[in-house]
C-alpha cells in the first residue's frame, strides 16, 4: 500500500474524530453505548435522539433498540418543551431595583424555565459560572406546571398576574408513583437550557443530597457529557448530630461539570492559601529559601522505574530502606543532588524518615482544591441561617440558605468569573457572595432567578411583611449591599479602595407586550381566533410603558438587559440609545423623515421602531427601508444598519 493512501486515511480519520468531538460538544446526549456484533460495547450515535435535538420528534423512541442511557416517562416532552419558544417578557421594575441605570447585576422574578428561555439569545455562551441549589426532592417542596405546554399561563395565574382558570402548579409528594420522574422532568429542560449559557471555559456547580444525586449525575452525564465531570464535592453542612435519625447526615454534595474540558486546560482554579494551610509552612533549619513543609519522599511502587528502588544513605550514615510497595520519589542520582542542596528533611536529629521539602516560595502559591469542604472553612446551614437572621434584625427570614463563604469558595474555584448565574436563587446568597468577593477581587456580575413563591403562612418572614421568597431575596440583597457599602466606605478611608457595583436591576416575568408574539393556544375555536385577530389590529398592550417595550425588544434582539441605556433627543424625538449608540430604539407613536435622516448620521448597527409610528404611511416606510438599504450598500458590512419595525 502506498504512503499517500495511508496518510489520507489517517487525515480523514482524524477529521472524523474531530467532527465527532465537535458534535459531542454541541449535543453530548446524542452519543450512547450499544453492543456491536461481537457483543462489545461501542460508542454510537443515536440518530433518533439527534433528530429530536433538531426539532424532529416523529420517530423518536419508536422501534427503540436496547441502548445505554437514561430514559424516563416524559423525557420526550422535555425535549419538545426545550424547543418551544417563550411568549413571555421581562418587565423592568425600577422601584424594587438598586442603581437601576448603572448596575450590571440582574434579579429576575419568575419561573426559571421561562427565564432561561428568554436569556438564551442574550446570554448564549457568556456565563462563566452557574451555581444552583434546586429542590432536593424530599417531598412537597417543588412546584411546576402539571401540563408541560402551559408553563407560562400557569405561572401567570400562580403569580396572580392572570385570572385563575383552574390550572395549578403541583407539589411532588414521596408517595406518588412518579416521584423521581417528576423531578427529572422539572430539572432536565432547565439544565439543558442552562448549558447553552455557559462559556466554553464555564463550570456549573449543583447542590444536592442523597435523594437525587444518582439521577442528577446521570442526567448531567447526558447533558454536559461524562468527560466534563469535574468532581462531586462533599460539603459538611452541620457539625451537630441529628439524634432522631438512624444515621445522622452531615453533608450535602456539590456536583461540578465543566462546559468543555477539552477547550480549557484548567476549568477549576487553585484556591488561595488560607491561614490553616499557611500555618503548616515553617523554617526550623533556617533554610535560606524560606518556609517549607515536608511531604513523603516515596511513592507507590507501581509508579516507579527500576532506578527508583535503592537503599538511601542519610546524612548521619543511617541507611533507609523502602517499605514494601513503595519506591523513592526520585532516582538515586537526583536524590543525592537534593540531599546535597538540603532539600530533603531527615528530622531534627538527622535520623528521621526522609521527607521532601515543599517551599512556600511566594504567598500567591495556590492550594489544589480537595473534594471536601469543611464546615470550619466554609460554614454550615445553621451559621448561614444566623447570618440572615442578623441581617433581618433577629428574624429568621429564610430556613435553608447556603453559607456565603461556601459560595465565595465556588466563585474562587471558577477564578472569580465575569457573569455568574443562579436560577434557584432562594434568599439570594450568591448575590451576597459576589458583593463580598468584589470588595477585593474581580468585577463579577450576577444574574439571579427566583419564583415569587409565597412565604409560609405564619412564618417569621411573613410577619415582617415579606409576601414571597423573591421579596426576601431582594430585601436580603439590599441589606447585604448596604452593609458592604458601609464596610467598603470604611476601607476606602483606610486604603483608598474604589466603590463597587452593589446594585441590582429587577425584571419580572410577564406575558409579552406584543400580542403578535402571544401565539394562540392549539385548541382555540374559530370565533376566539377571529376575536384575537381583531384585538391584534393594535398589537401592543396599551398598558405597556416605553421602558417595558424597550426591555422586551432588547432581550428578543439578543442584547443583555444590563447594557447601558440612555434617552437621547434626536430631531425632536426621544430615542433610546443602547450600548453607546450601537442600537437605537424609537418607541414613540410618530416617526418622520427628519428622524430617519438623523439616525443615518448616527449610523447605529441596528435601528428599531414601532410599525404603528408610520400611521399607515406606506410611502414613508418604503422610503425608510430603501434609505437604510442604500446606506448599507454604500458601506463596509460592519457599518450596515439593520432596520426593524415591530
Ligand atoms: C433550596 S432553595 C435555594 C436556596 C439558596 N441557595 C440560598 O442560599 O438561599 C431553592 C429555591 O428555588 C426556588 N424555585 C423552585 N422552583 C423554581 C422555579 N421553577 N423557578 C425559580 N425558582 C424556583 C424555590 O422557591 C426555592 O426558594
Amino acid at each position: 500500500m502506498s504512503t499517500p493512501d495511508t496518510q489520507m486515511n489517517g487525515e480523514s480519520l482524524y477529521l472524523a474524530e474531530q467532527r465527532k468531538q465537535e458534535l459531542k460538544q454541541l449535543f453530548p446526549g446524542v452519543f450512547t453505548e450499544t453492543r456491536d456484533n461481537n457483543g462489545e460495547l461501542v460508542e454510537t450515535l443515536d440518530y433518533e435522539r439527534l433528530k429530536a435535538e433538531l426539532g424532529n420528534f416523529s420517530e423518536i423512541y419508536d422501534n427503540r433498540r436496547e441502548r445505554y442511557g437514561m430514559d424516563w416517562p416524559g423525557k420526550r416532552d422535555c425535549l419538545r418543551l426545550i424547543q418551544e419558544p417563550s411568549r413571555a417578557t421581562l418587565k423592568p421594575c425600577r422601584e424594587e431595583s438598586v442603581d437601576f441605570d448603572t448596575t450590571e447585576n440582574l434579579f429576575i422574578e419568575g419561573d426559571n424555565l421561562e427565564a432561561l428561555k428568554l436569556l438564551q439569545k442574550s446570554y448564549y455562551g457568556k456565563v462563566k459560572m452557574i451555581y444552583i441549589d434546586p429542590p432536593y426532592n424530599t417531598g412537597k417542596e417543588f412546584i411546576y406546571p402539571d401540563n408541560f405546554s402551559e408553563s407560562l399561563d400557569t405561572y401567570l395565574q400562580y403569580a396572580g398576574l392572570k385570572d385563575n382558570e383552574g390550572r395549578t402548579f403541583s407539589t411532588n409528594t414521596a408517595n406518588e408513583g412518579r416521584f423521581h420522574t417528576k423531578w427529572l422532568n422539572m430539572m432536565y429542560p432547565r439544565l439543558y437550557l442552562a448549558r447553552n449559557l455557559l462559556r466554553e471555559d464555564g463550570v456549573i456547580f449543583i447542590s444536592i443530597d442523597d435523594n437525587e444525586v444518582e439521577n442528577l449525575r446521570r442526567m448531567c452525564d447526558e447533558i454536559f457529557g461524562e468527560e466534563n465531570f469535574i468532581a462531586q464535592f462533599i460539603w459538611e453542612k452541620r457539625t451537630n448530630r441529628e439524634n432522631r435519625k438512624i444515621v445522622s447526615t452531615r453533608h450535602d454534595y456539590i456536583v461540578c461539570y465543566s462546559r468543555n474540558t477539552w477547550e480549557s486546560d484548567k476549568p477549576i482554579s487553585q484556591l488561595p492559601m488560607n491561614d490553616k494551610a499557611l500555618a503548616s509552612y515553617k523554617n526550623p533549619d533556617n533554610d535560606p529559601r524560606g518556609s517549607w513543609k515536608s511531604d513523603p519522599a516515596t511513592a507507590q511502587a507501581g509508579h516507579g522505574t527500576k532506578s527508583q528502588f535503592y537503599d538511601l544513605g542519610g546524612p548521619n550514615g543511617k541507611v533507609h530502606k523502602l517499605e514494601s510497595g513503595r519506591c523513592w520519589l526520585y532516582t538515586e542520582k537526583v536524590m543525592a543532588q537534593a540531599i546535597e542542596e538540603n532539600r530533603i528533611w531527615f528530622g531534627k536529629n538527622g535520623n528521621g524518615v526522609p521527607r521532601v521539602k515543599t517551599y512556600l516560595e511566594a504567598k500567591e502559591r495556590g492550594l489544589t482544591p480537595e473534594t471536601i469542604f469543611f464546615a470550619e472553612d466554609v460554614g454550615t446551614t445553621e451559621a448561614a441561617k444566623n447570618k440572615i437572621k442578623e441581617l433581618f434584625g433577629g428574624i429568621a427570614a429564610f430556613e435553608t440558605p447556603k453559607p456565603v463563604q461556601l459560595l465565595q469558595t465556588l466563585l474562587k474555584l471558577s477564578s472569580n468569573p465575569g457573569i455568574v448565574l443562579d436560577f434557584f436563587a432562594g434568599s439570594g446568597s450568591l448575590a451576597e457572595a459576589v458583593y463580598e468577593e468584589n470588595i477585593t477581587a474581580s468585577r463579577t456580575r450576577f444574574v439571579l432567578v427566583q419564583l415569587p413563591e409565597p412565604c409560609d403562612e405564619g412564618s417569621e418572614a411573613e410577619k415582617i411583611g415579606m409576601a414571597t421568597i423573591a421579596d426576601i431575596a431582594k430585601e436580603r440583597i439590599r441589606r447585604a449591599g448596604n452593609r458592604i457599602r458601609e464596610k467598603v466606605t470604611e476601607q476606602l478611608d483606610l486604603n483608598g479602595l474604589t466603590g463597587n457595583d452593589l446594585g441590582f436591576k429587577v425584571l419580572k416575568l410577564n406575558q409579552s407586550n406584543f400580542k403578535l408574539w402571544q401565539a394562540p393556544s392549539k385548541d382555540i375555536s374559530d370565533d376566539e381566533l377571529l376575536q384575537q385577530m381583531d384585538l391584534n389590529v393594535d398589537h401592543i398592550d396599551p398598558n405597556a410603558s416605553q421602558e417595558d417595550l424597550l426591555y422586551e425588544l432588547l432581550i428578543k434582539a439578543g442584547v443583555m438587559p444590563t447594557e447601558k441605556v440612555e434617552r437621547i433627543e434626536l430631531s425632536g424625538h426621544t430615542v433610546f440609545s443602547v450600548a453607546e449608540g450601537t442600537l437605537l430604539m424609537h418607541l414613540e407613536d410618530d416617526i418622520d423623515q427628519a428622524l430617519i435622516d438623523v439616525v443615518l448620521v448616527k449610523a447605529p448597527s441596528q435601528f428599531i421602531c414601532l410599525d404603528k409610528a408610520f400611521h399607515g404611511n406606506d410611502q414613508l416606510k418604503t422610503n425608510a427601508v430603501k434609505t437604510f438599504e442604500a446606506f448599507s450598500q454604500g458601506k463596509e458590512k460592519i457599518d450596515q444598519i439593520d432596520f426593524k419595525t415591530v
